[in-house]
This record gives structure tokens, C-alpha cells and sequence, in this order.
């Protein structure tokens, strides 16, 4: 039981020996001033209210049985009527002693999995990823890494864009003589090849023609074409794959499934519609009519499903994907990691599922959704000239920069150590700034604050780490066994215990409403205290009492599995010198 979980039983047991109704939350939080307590309850207070009867005089009640708890030191009733609570100390140091012992932190797998499918990163191909593909990417990644670390069953299903009228541009530039197909064109070449395609498609009507034609030979499986497209593919993802490996993402070639792998789904989608009665045929087209959608005429929304030249669209592909994905992979809830601009489309994918009752009615679908990132005065980050920034380059100058902040430290390390320390802290500050910002709003993409070693930052937390394995290489002749007890003797102390034993009900938020940022802050509360912890506590003196010195580099040890465990969960690497 995490410690939020035991304060809910007991305060769940005090609010029934008070004779308050079972439907009353008992609303607990954290204290926000230590003279209030480590934990306060206010649900007493609302239900005082709601029955009519006197708070304080209830909070007393409720107050009088927690004291009585043996994990409670003392619970007070405060004017109007919330109750603070100080939890045991020698509660709080068996705790810690299971933490000390564990290696995941005393955090257990879930006792009943879920299987998850996580929709992420998704980038398009023949195009670079570009610095709008970095969210998704970022926030995805961690979201899957936490669930698993839960013990979930996560599938992860890298949605690529490869299927389209693009296609039949690219390939039939790519045969025409002055591109002389080349063996293997680099991703670049692609792009720059699509922007031709594109410019000679709305120029040249035979081109048109003909681009037209190879995408029907493509969708038709022409073995021809399917090579050619395939080989595009494949360049693409091979780079993004690079990508993946330098933003330390857990994505492999394994977990791409993307639009085309719907293909021979479409058309029984399409007939499944038909039978529930879902479908309309509007100008040749046949759409689906939401009547909780409107439109700008206040008229139902029509998503259109298949166009009437036959072509299949974005939605069509989506159910397919919402299909497989509830009945093939099995999946108890499935996670949509895409840009908040693309809600609207989720909303209707969800409730055409829903109409047409074809996936389980309890399956759990989510869209954690994502604002963009912005430059200093407000606009969508670009390149000076406007362009979209590559994924490539933003990650160059990340490394750059690092380089150039670590030769200004000065650090001795050796030249293997500082490459780390140089990556470490160039593909920590790129995710840290992202994934430490509430995803759901726009954020400022900023290279000084982010490579910053002061405040909420990457560079600061695994500045702090490194100070903790410092510590143990300057106290390795003191042997710590696991018999060994904590004693809590200074504020500090028993402070940095409590964030530690927290550390499982922070993991539980972050899984129920899926932001990161909320473990980002978190171990930045830790990593802030640790260095007040280390400041106030001397630990390598040699005057300093043995029990108590064996007692703080206990809880050194724990700060740096949690935070190790915390930025691994994050997909940020550490190191143990900088
Ligand atoms: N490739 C799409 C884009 O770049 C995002 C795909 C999101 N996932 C999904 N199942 N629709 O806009």
C-alpha cells in the first residue's frame, strides 16, 4: 500500500465510526506548511456542510479515532474544520527501510495488468522529423516507459503516415530521367524530391497524370510500386530510426504500424457501417452524420469516410487502426499521444466506434493531447527564415551548446566520460523542457533556461545526482549493512523521507492523468531538498556519530535510486560525474 493509500483506509475507517456517509471523498492532501502536519483531510469539512452539522465538532470526532492509529503520531482538528496529521516516525523509518531494500523503490507491478497500446511519435515519410514530431515523441516514450515500469502490458504502435496521394508523385519523379533513380537516396533527397514532385504535379498536367495513375497502381499492389514505395519507406524510417537511438526513444523497428497496414481492413470497416446504418451517401461520397457535432451551419457534422472515386481517408484509417487494436491486440485501453489540433478527429474516430458498437464497450480510450512549442515572442518555433526546424539540427546544436557549457565548468573528465556528459545533458534538456511543462498547454522552447544548471531543470537534476555519487565514492570505507536503522533526527531529515516515501503515489498520478510534468516536478522537489538535506547534515565529517552518518547515506542511497528510476521513467540518462 503506497502512503496515501494507507492514510485513505484509515481516514475511510474514521469518517464510518463517525457515521459519515460512505459517498463523501475524505479529500486528502499534502500540508503545506509543517506546522500543519505532514498530510491534511478536508473531506470531513464538505460533509459537515452538506449534512448540516457542526465541522469542528466532526473533525473532532474524526480526529480523536486517528489518533488512536498506531501509523499516526497525532491528528489535530483545525478551525473550521480540517484535521492535520503527523504520521509516526518509526512508521516512516520502516518505510524507508523497504525502499533502502528494494531496487524499484518498493514500487510493485500491478497486480492486474492492463495491455495498453500507446499511439505516438507517428512522423510522416519522405519528410524529415521535424522539431513538431519532438512532443509526441518525447511525452509518448515516457508515458509508455512509466506504464510498463507499473507493470502493464504496453504495446506500442508507431502510426507513421505512409500511404497517400504523395506516393504516386514521388515515385513517378523518382523514374523520370533528369532524378536517374538513384540507388539509395538519403531522406533528404526525398524531401527535396517531394517538394519537386509537388511543384511539377501542379504544373504539368501529364506529370498529374501520371502520378494519379501510379497511386491507383500502388493501391492496387502493383509489385513495382509497392518495391519503390517500400524502399521509401524504408529510407525514412531507417533515419528516424537514428533519431530515435540519439533521443534515447524506445521506439524499434518493430512497433511501426502505420496507415498502409490498415489497407485490407478498409473496405470491411466500410461494411460494417453500412450494416449498422451509419453511412450516407452525400455527393457520391459516403459520410457518417454526428448529430453532437456541428457544424459552421449548426447542421450535424458528416465525416467522410470513402470518397467517390472509392480513395479511403485519414478517419477511415483511424477506425481500422481503433479496430485492430481493440480486437487483435487486445488491448484494455488505448493512449493517443497527438496534438491537441487533431481532438476534433479523435472526438469523431471515438464516437463512430461507439455508434457503430464495433470495439468492447469497457475499453478505456484516451487522447493525451499536446500544445505546440513556441519561440520567444509567442509564434510556433521556426528557423529564422520560417522554415520547420529538423529534428537533426535541433539535436546538433543541443550537443553543441553542451559542449560549449561543460568546457566552461572546466570539469577533468576523461574524453569517454565527457561524451556522456555532453549527451546526457543535451538529450536531458530537450525532453526535461518539454516533458516538465503541463502537456496541454503551448510552451516557450528556450535554449538558456533548459541548459540552465538553476531551477526545474535536466541540467540541475543530474547535477544533483552526481553530488550523491560523489558522496559514495568519498564514503566507500563505511560499510552500510541492511540491518542497519534510520534515525531522523533533524527536520530536514524527516522531510526528505517523507518526499522519498511519496515517490509511488506520485507514479499513480502521473499514470491516472498522464503528464509527465507532474514526476518532473516532483523529483525536482527531491533533488532541491537533497541539497538543503546535504548543506544542514554533514556526512563524510569524521566527529559526525556513526549510526547517524549510516542513516543519511541510507537516504542518499534512496535519493539516487528514485531519481535515477524517476529520469529513466522521464528517458533521460544519467551520469555518475560531470
Ligand atoms: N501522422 C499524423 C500526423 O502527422 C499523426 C498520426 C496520429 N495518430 C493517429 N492514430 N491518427 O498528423
Amino acid at each position: 500500500m503506497t502512503l496515501l493509500q494507507h492514510l485513505n483506509s484509515l481516514v475511510t475507517s474514521a469518517f464510518q465510526q463517525s457515521d459519515i456517509p460512505e459517498t463523501y471523498p475524505t479529500l486528502i492532501s499534502l500540508s503545506q506548511r509543517p506546522e500543519f502536519g505532514d498530510y491534511q483531510v478536508n473531506g470531513a469539512m464538505q460533509a459537515a456542510k452538506a449534512l448540516k452539522i457542526n465541522p469542528i465538532a466532526l473533525a473532532e470526532k474524526v480526529a480523536a479515532y486517528l489518533s488512536k492509529q498506531p501509523t499516526i503520531q497525532s491528528a489535530q482538528a483545525c478551525k473550521p474544520g480540517f484535521i492535520n496529521i503527523f504520521i509516526e516516525d518509526q512508521w516512516l523509518t520502516e518505510k524507508l527501510n523497504n525502499l533502502y531494500l528494494s531496487s524499484r523503490c518498493g514500487i510493485k507491478k500491478a497486480s492486474s495488468p492492463k495491455t495498453i497500446v500507446i499511439d505516438y511519435s507517428h512522423p510522416n515519410i519522405a519528410k524529415e522529423m521535424a522539431v513538431h514530431h519532438l512532443r509526441s515523441t518525447v511525452i509518448g516514450d515516457s508515458i509508455a516507459r512509466l506504464l510498463f515500469f507499473l507493470g502493464h502490458n504496453v504495446i506500442r504502435q508507431n502510426h507513421i503516415g505512409d500511404w497517400g496521394t504523395q506516393f504516386g508523385m514521388l515515385i513517378a519523379l523518382l523514374e523520370s530521367d533528369e532524378y536517374d533513380y538513384i540507388e539509395t537516396p538519403k531522406l533528404s533527397d526525398l524531401e527535396n524530391f517531394y517538394k519537386a514532385a509537388k511543384k511539377r504535379f501542379d504544373q504539368d498536367t501529364d506529370f498529374a497524370k501520371k502520378a494519379s495513375s501510379y497511386v491507383v497502381k500502388l493501391q492496387s499492389n502493383d509489385p513495382y510500386f509497392i518495391k519503390i514505395w517500400k524502399k521509401i519507406v524504408h529510407i525514412s524510417m531507417e533515419q528516424n530510426q537514428q533519431i530515435y537511438h540519439r533521443l534515447n526513444i524506445s521506439l524499434t523497428a518493430a512497433d511501426v504500424y502505420g496507415e498502409s497496414a490498415y489497407n485490407d481492413l478498409l473496405p470491411m470497416i466500410i461494411k460494417l457501417l453500412v450494416k449498422k446504418e451509419l453511412l450516407t451517401q452525400h455527393n457520391g461520397a459516403k459520410v457518417v452524420f454526428l448529430e453532437h457535432f456541428k457544424n459552421k451551419e449548426n447542421e450535424p457534422m458528416g465525416v467522410i469516410l470513402q470518397k467517390s472515386d472509392g480513395g479511403y481517408l485519414y478517419s477511415t484509417t483511424d477506425l481500422a487502426a481503433l479496430y485492430y487494436r481493440a480486437h487483435n491486440l487486445d488491448a484494455t485501453e488505448i493512449i493517443y499521444c497527438v496534438d491537441a489540433r487533431q481532438t476534433q478527429h479523435l472526438e469523431q474516430i471515438f464516437s463512430i466506434a461507439a455508434l457503430a458498437n464495433f470495439i468492447p464497450k469497457d475499453i478505456v480510450l484516451k487522447h493525451y493531447e499536446f500544445g505546440m512549442m513556441l519561440d520567444a515572442t509567442g509564434k510556433p518555433f521556426k528557423t529564422r527564415s520560417g522554415k520547420t526546424i529538423k529534428l537533426s539540427d535541433l539535436l546538433d546544436e543541443a550537443e553543441l551548446r553542451s559542449t560549449n557549457i561543460l568546457a566552461e565548468r572546466h570539469s577533468d573528465l576523461e574524453e569517454a566520460d565527457r561524451v556522456k556528459v555532453i549527451n546526457a545533458l543535451a538529450i536531458g534538456a530537450i525532453k526535461y523542457a518539454d516533458l516538465s511543462k503541463n502537456r496541454s498547454s503551448n510552451y516557450v522552447f528556450n535554449w538558456d533556461s533548459m541548459l540552465s544548471f538553476e531551477g526545474n531543470t535536466a541540467p540541475y537534476l543530474l547535477y544533483a545526482y552526481t553530488r550523491i555519487q560523489s558522496i559514495f565514492r568519498k564514503s566507500k570505507h563505511i560499510t552500510v549493512q541492511d540491518t542497519d536503522k534510520f534515525s531522523l533526527k533533524e527536520t530536514i531529515e524527516r522531510k526528505m523521507s517523507l518526499i522519498l516515501i511519496r515517490f509511488h503515489d506520485v507514479l499513480n498520478k502521473v499514470e491516472k492523468e498522464g503528464k509527465p510534468h507532474l514526476l518532473c516536478s516532483y523529483l525536482y522537489e527531491l533533488a532541491s531538498h537533497f541539497m538543503s538535506f546535504y548543506e544542514s547534515c554533514p556526512i563524510l565529517n569524521t566527529n559526525i556519530d556513526p549510526e547517524q552518518q549510516k542513516s543519511r547515506l541510507m537516504l542518499c542511497d534512496i535519493t539516487a535510486k528514485t531519481l535515477k528510476i524517476g529520469l529513466d521513467l522521464l528517458g533521460i540518462q544519467t551520469v555518475d560525474r560531470m
